[in-house]
Formats: C-alpha cells, structure tokens, sequence
C-alpha cells in the first residue's frame, strides 16, 4: 500500500506564518507537522509516500529529502493549484497506479498512542472496501466533511460542510482508497466553491453501490488550520515525549514534569515545567518555561515568564509580563524598548495580530 499526503493548500488561516512557511513545515513539539504526518504512516507500515506539494515545493523537500532520516521512500508530485482534494488524486495518479493508498492531510495531526487509527487501517486493508473513512464525533460538524453511516458501519450518505448537518461525523484527514476512487474523481463535477470534493467522488461511488464503510476514532484529531489549533496540537505532542535533557542545565536551575532539553542548549537560573521542549543551541536565562512550550533552536530567552507557546528557530524574547498562548516567527524579536518610553513600539507584519493587556 502506498501514502499520498496533500502539502499544498493556501494556509490563509495561518498567516502571517503561511507568507514565510508552508502550514505543514510549521514546528510542533519542535518537529515540522510532515515529520509527525510522515512518522505516522510509517507506524502505519506504509513506507512509499508522495508528498504533493504546492507552491511551497522547494521549502518542503529541503527539510523533507528522500525521506530516508524517516525510514521512508518520499516522491513528490506537484499540483499547480489547490482545486480540491480529488484533483490532488488525479493529480497524484502517476505516483499511485492502481494500488490501494491511504490519503493523509498534511496539516492533519492523528496523535494515536492507543493504535487505534492502526486497528483501522489494518481492518481496510484485509477487507479493501473501494473507500475506508475515518470519523469522529465533533461538536460542530458544519466546518467538516459529514458521514451518514449505518449501524454496520456503512456510509449511506456524505456532504461537504453542510449548513444543518444530519449527523455529528467529521471525516478525519486519513482516507483508503482503492483504485475504485480514480473512476469516481474523473466523474464529478467541480462543487459550488470551485473545488473537486473528495466527499462527491467518495459518495458517486456509494451512488454505484460500492462498498464505503466507516470506522470511529476519538482519539486526538486536529488540523492545523487556525493559531490556537497549532498551540492544542503542540501541547498534546508535548505531552508524549519523555524526559530527555542532553543540553546544559546549571544547578540553580530546576527542571519538573517532562523536560526535552536538545543538545547544545543551556538552561541558566531558570525553572521550565514540563511538557516543554528547549531546542538546540537555545540560551534560556532568568526565565521561567511553563508547560505546553516549544522553543525552537537558536534561540535566546531571557528575564521572561512564558507558557503555553510555540517559539520558531532564532526568535528572542525579554519579558517580565507573562506571556502565553503565542507564536512567536523565526527571528522575531519580542522586548522592551527604550528607557523612558511611554508607550509601545511595535513592527509587525502584514495579518501579524498583537493582543495587549490593558493594565
Ligand atoms: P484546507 O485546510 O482545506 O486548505 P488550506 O490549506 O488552503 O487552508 P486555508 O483554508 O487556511 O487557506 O486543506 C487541507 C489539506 O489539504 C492541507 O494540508 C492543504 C491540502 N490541500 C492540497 O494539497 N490540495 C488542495 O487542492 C487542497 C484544497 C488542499
């Protein structure tokens, strides 16, 4: 069985990360989400993956490559524009053939330490419906792809986003496929939004009377569309690692609940709280680093109370007044300004959103 993962996309959601970084190269627990999407699949067994990637191409498979630091074989396939998720299967057809394939949503976390997403996915490949959902009960399904499915586990009926939903089951970001599905994108038609909708290729072939069934998961499920969903994702990632301190942490210093420190960072008069994750080279001085924190690598953090956040490579940061729930970019700088100031200087990007304290 093969994997095609879809890297492409706009991340309009996600700037102004997404004007610098494609969503899925974004660090979470100081891993590019691909890493976690690619591992993954390779726990799944499947080791010959596509990333099909868009504008973002280059920036993807410089840190992504042959795939073999990840014991797998990655090819990537290029979809010139984000038309919907069955153009990206058309578009991937060269890659695919007629093999049965698992399609994974590259801004899609399934953190899975029960194995029950594996559970699924070993059921589809012995049975080998024409296609194998992936659902989970959701509060509100209207932002998502809603299965009707019957007590049997069959999918009687499928709507994109629909405004009065007839059931609260989301499809989960992981889709099998057998050749089946390559009938059913080259006969639909493109949806009102302009796009090829996977959920009008999945049900033409419920509409033939192919077999489409549907398995639950509630284990974590969330994409990365949206600040806060990338902050969710993070802190539960942190929350699988272990204990890990290669770095250097002076004895004033203290350490509680899981810790990664990576090599060549330093910990110097500070306390950190896990689950966090210090990344290479990072100096963390007179700092106090609660939990859910991921501070990337080359980074200098000093005088600051800061949790709950997700620092990118090379960024600094100086301050006394807590700060949490952030993302903070590669090479931004947060600070006091000068002595004597009376207010706040600030110099942010295009779609950058500071929120203040009013004290
Ligand atoms: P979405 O979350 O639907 O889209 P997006 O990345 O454009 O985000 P936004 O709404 O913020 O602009 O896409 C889900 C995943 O599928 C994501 O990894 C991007 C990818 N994708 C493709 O690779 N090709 C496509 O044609 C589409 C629509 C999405």
């Amino acid at each position: 069985m093969k994997a095609l993962v879809l890297t492409g996309g706009s991340g309009v959601r996600l700037r102004p990360f997404t004007y610098s970084t494609p969503k899925q190269l974004i660090p979470l627990a100081n891993k590019p989400v691909l890493e976690h999407v690619v591992t993954h699949l390779r726990e799944l067994g499947v080791t010959e993956i596509c990333l099909l990637t868009g504008d973002w191409a280059d920036a993807i498979s410089a840190v992504m490559g042959d795939g073999s630091r990840l014991g797998v074989s990655l090819t990537y396939l290029r979809q010139d524009q984000p038309l919907g998720l069955a153009h990206a299967v058309q578009t991937a057809r060269p890659f695919l053939g007629d093999d049965d394939f698992l399609m994974y949503l590259g801004d899609n976390i399934l953190a899975d330490a029960a194995g029950r997403v594996a559970e699924i996915v070993a059921e589809f490949r012995e049975r080998r419906p024409a296609a194998g959902l992936v659902v989970q009960k959701v509060a509100d399904p209207r932002a998502y792809g809603v299965a009707e499915v019957d007590t049997d586990g069959s999918v009687l009926r499928l709507v994109e986003k629909p405004p009065q939903p007839r059931t609260d089951l989301a499809v989960v970001g992981l889709y099998y496929f057998t050749a089946a599905i390559h009938e059913a994108t080259d006969a639909i038609t493109p949806s009102a939004r302009g796009e090829l909708e996977i959920t009008d290729a999945v049900q033409w072939l419920i509409g033939r009377g192919s077999e489409v069934v549907a398995r639950r998961y509630s284990g974590f499920w969330k994409d990365v569309g949206q600040a806060v969903d990338v902050l969710q994702c993070n802190r539960w990632l942190l929350g699988e690692l272990t204990t890990d301190v290669r770095g250097e942490v002076d004895p004033v210093s203290e350490l509680c609940g899981q810790v990664v420190i990576e090599p060549g960072a330093r910990v110097v008069r500070s306390r950190i709280e896990g689950p966090a994750i210090i990344g290479e080279g990072t100096l963390i001085e007179d700092s106090w680093i609660g939990p859910g924190t991921s501070i990337g690598r080359d980074c200098v953090v000093r005088d600051t109370y800061l949790l709950d956040s997700v620092v990118l490579q090379g960024a600094s940061i100086r301050t006394p007044r807590r700060l949490h729930g952030s993302l903070v970019g590669r090479f931004a700088t947060v600070g006091p300004g000068e002595q004597g100031d009376p207010g706040h200087r600030l110099m942010i990007g295009d779609h950058a959103r500071i929120e203040m304290t009013v004290a």
